[in-house]
């Protein structure tokens, strides 16, 4: 499928009463990130989707934007407050979507496991047949029951269980939401309305792993299913190393962590000589297995004179992501006899964190003074030691089939 036609809406403004919790189920953490960001890293990651809208509870939308342009980055092209039911935010969200695109899939926020093929494999059908549907076969005997006691069992043949993303020609849902409205119907699933218009609606295998998170046992499933994705054996973390000096010179700024310290001297070097941001990439480069910095960005190329250091660690991420990789958890020790840098740590951690596309709370910057001993404790230049770990990116294509 063609990511100039399709376009996704995802319905992430429920208020998870089943689930319980006191804020938006949108933003309870599933291992240390909002929920919502995992189905929308899927679609970021499906190579079928151009855009996607997001709606969101109105009293969090500035974080339900931000955890969605974490996830999907430019792909994002509006969050709106979403309605009463999810019926009334998924035409919140239609009515938001960018003319261009003929195909709609509408995925569930709350789904934090769904396998990026199936995204493209709904996408696919949806344009070859009108509408379609993940849906998976039911498997356990079913019963009809009320008040703790078995009423009746059910026949399970031809029973299916209806998940998300579901994809519709554009033309067929606005369509299904208008008779919607104006016969007062109101569906759990949008292939409901559309099947009141007397349309067929294809099956399309889904997968067990395509979990929607109702209750907080859901919760706990999609963790150990996630814990599970972790590379190596038994989920052994990837770690990296990285380190780097410069030379304290008159005539520069000094720049550390992306922050310009105020100081009479500053790093020599080729590029902004940042220490602290080169010993966090050659980290990262490191854990994930590509290398080091002087690789990626060759001294000697003119490109990267006097180059911003935050924007390579852009690139640093970047190069992970398309590993299947982003950086879980960064440590930097800078060794500087002076000047006092503890009053910039917070400043620094931000600058990084905001490059890495990370919660500030996963990165952590401590200055130490060499207590004069040797050329570092001389003042004769600035150096940093950084370790990284590695968690994989959501959508990883090798590890969600
Ligand atoms: N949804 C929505 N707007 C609503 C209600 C639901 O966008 N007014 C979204 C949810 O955020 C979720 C998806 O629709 O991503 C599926 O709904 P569900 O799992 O039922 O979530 P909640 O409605 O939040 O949960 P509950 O029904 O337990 O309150
Ligand atoms: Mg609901």
């Amino acid at each position: 499928m063609n990511a100039a036609r399709v376009a996704a809406v995802v319905p992430a403004a429920g208020r998870g009463e089943r689930f319980g919790g006191n804020g938006p189920k949108a933003l309870v953490a599933l291992r240390g990130r909002p929920l919502v960001e995992y189905a929308l890293a899927a679609l970021g990651a499906a190579s079928s989707v151009g855009a996607i809208v997001v709606a969101a509870p109105a009293d969090a939308l500035d974080r339900v934007e931000q955890a969605a342009r974490r996830a999907a980055g430019a792909k994002i092209t509006a969050v709106v407050p979403g309605g009463s039911d999810r019926q009334a935010s998924v035409a919140r969200g239609l009515a938001a979507l960018p003319p261009a695109y003929d195909i709609v899939l509408v995925h569930d926020g709350a789904r934090p496991l769904t396998p990026v093929p199936l995204i493209d494999a709904v996408a696919a059908a949806a344009a070859a047949y009108g509408a379609a549907t993940a849906a998976v076969a039911v498997d356990e005997t079913v019963k009809r029951g009320a008040d703790g006691w078995v009423r009746s069992t059910v026949d399970r043949d031809g029973l299916y269980r209806i998940q998300t993303p579901q994809g519709f020609q554009r033309t067929v849902l606005d369509a299904a939401h208008r008779e919607a409205e104006r016969t007062g119907f109101r569906g759990t699933d949008d292939a409901a309305l559309v099947e009141r218009l007397g349309r067929p609606v294809r099956l399309v295998p889904g997968s067990p792993l395509n979990l929607k998170v109702t209750v907080p046992d859901d919760l706990q499933l999609a963790e150990a299913l996630l814990r599970g994705e972790e590379p190596g054996p038994a989920g052994a973390p990837r770690v990296g190393l990285g380190f780097d000096a410069h030379r304290l010179v008159s005539g520069r700024p000094l720049i550390l962590g992306g922050v310009a310290v105020p100081y009479s001297r500053g790093l020599d070097g080729h590029s902004d000589a940042d220490v602290v941001a080169h010993a966090v990439m050659d980290a990262l480069l490191g854990a994930a297995g590509c290398g080091d910095i002087g690789r990626l960005f060759p001294p000697d190329d003119p490109a990267y004179r006097g180059a911003d250091s935050m924007r390579l660690l852009g690139r640093v991420r970047a190069l992970l992501a398309e590993h299947g990789w982003r950086a879980a958890h960064v440590d930097v020790v800078v060794m500087a006899e002076s000047p006092r840098l503890a009053p910039y740590t917070d400043a620094m951690r931000a600058a990084i964190a905001e490059a890495l596309g990370l919660d500030r709370a996963r990165i952590n910057i401590k200055a130490t003074t060499l207590e004069g001993m040797g050329a570092l404790g001389r003042q004769e230049g600035i150096a940093a030691q950084a370790v990284a770990t590695l968690e994989p990116a959501a959508g990883r294509p090798s590890e969600r089939r």
